[in-house]
């Protein structure tokens, strides 16, 4: 049996990015992207955070979980 705070603490996904915020939000304007493809991090432990880092290969191998970068790409008319 652990205390309520300790379950909790154990369930956070964020561990430190803006931990200052009382929530993160990331707006981004599609038609700012310069290149064709874009990666965004849905780990949360990237260090360039909302921009993958690939910090989501480490995560997967330490914990056996499957996530992954959102990636965004822009048609070349
Ligand atoms: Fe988080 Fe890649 S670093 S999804």
């Amino acid at each position: 049996f652990l205390p309520k705070k300790k379950k909790q603490r154990d369930s956070l996904i964020n561990l430190k990015i803006q931990k200052e915020n009382p929530k993160v939000v990331n707006e981004i304007d599609i038609e700012d992207l310069n290149s064709a493809s874009v990666c965004y991090c849905r780990c949360w432990r990237s260090k360039t955070f909302p921009v993958c880092d690939r910090s989501h290969l480490k995560h997967n191998e330490l914990t056996g979980d499957n996530v992954g970068p959102l990636i965004l790409k822009k048609k070349i008319l």
